[in-house]
């Protein structure tokens, strides 16, 4: 950890000899954060169920700066083993960012939405992210340092944008990790959630129940956006994970970033700053 002065004059590479986890890091936000965490000088475990996905991000990366690892975060040994994996393979773990999610079926009507669709919505985006902590936190106490990022969503903080299950996952999500926060704190380890609004994936592709391109994603999202010109790219949610898990948010924990152009505390509906 740096001093405030290392901080202000950090150079370009803000993770440099640092380890990270990422869990659904073959493809979306994932793959994008474990391009940029290399980038800035970090090794990285991509953990995922898609493994040819994953091992063409690692072709990309290289050997010496990530590995793969296939890991259902619904399974404690494959969390446990993946954690286990980075101290092995990389010595530590400073990061562990919690990005794993499903979207569940478009089912937009409580009597047709499965019990089973709800139990497995919230497995992997509320059960993994609680599995992935509990393993980080294993590792990181004892060096009394860590960043523990899980990816939340705007129906954390916005109900009506998502299924029941999606969004009750993720509003859960937010409250444990403030939970974690609390009791991790003493040990040096932050806990965050970082929030994004839409953006093109193939998750975001699916809850809307769509076949359309990122464009047509995109075309949707703008025009319910707040922040006009400038469209949500995953680029955005891992520069987030980035100041989230480097000294620049060395004084930051407990805390839902949003990353939503301000959508989530805006009701534009009464129309007051229209032109
Ligand atoms: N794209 C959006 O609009 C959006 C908005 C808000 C929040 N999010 C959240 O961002 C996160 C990343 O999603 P994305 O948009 O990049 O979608 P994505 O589909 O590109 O990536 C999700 C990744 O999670 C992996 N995954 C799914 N189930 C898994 C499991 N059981 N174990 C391990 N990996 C698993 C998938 O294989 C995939 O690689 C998710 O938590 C999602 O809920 C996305």
């Amino acid at each position: 950890m740096g001093s405030i002065s290392n901080v202000l004059s950090a150079g370009p590479r803000k993770l440099e000899g640092q380890v990270a986890v990422i869990t659904g890091g073959a493809s979306g936000i994932g793959a994008c954060t474990a391009r940029l965490f290399v980038k800035h000088g970090a090794r990285v475990v991509v953990a995922d169920i898609q493994d040819e996905l994953g091992a063409s991000l690692i072709a990309e990366l290289g050997q010496d700066a990530s590995s793969y690892v296939h890991c259902d975060v619904t399974n404690e040994d494959d969390v446990a083993a993946a954690v286990d994996h980075a101290v092995a393979k990389f010595g530590k773990l400073d990061v562990m960012f919690n990005n794993a999610g499903v979207c569940g079926p478009p089912c937009f009507r409580i009597s047709e939405c499965t019990k089973e669709d709800f139990e497995r919505v919230l497995a992997v985006n509320l059960v993994g992210p609680f599995l992935g902590t509990k393993h980080a936190a294993r590792v990181m106490a004892p060096v009394r340092h860590g960043s523990i990022i899980s990816t939340a969503s705007l129906s954390s903080s916005v109900s009506g944008t998502a299924s029941h299950a999606y969004t009750t996952s993720k509003r859960a999500l937010v409250g444990f990790t403030e939970n974690a926060a609390a009791e991790l704190g003493r040990h040096g380890i932050r806990v965050n959630c970082v929030s994004p609004a839409a953006v093109a994936t193939p998750l975001a592709r699916a809850a809307m129940g769509m076949d359309m391109d990122d464009d047509a994603v995109e075309a949707i999202m703008e025009n319910s956006a707040n922040l006009k010109g400038v469209g949500l790219k995953v680029d955005d949610i891992a520069a987030a994970a980035l100041f989230l898990s480097s000294d620049d948010g060395r004084y930051v924990s407990g805390q839902n970033l949003r990353v939503d152009g301000g959508v989530s505390v805006v009701n534009s509906s009464f129309g007051f700053f229209r032109d």
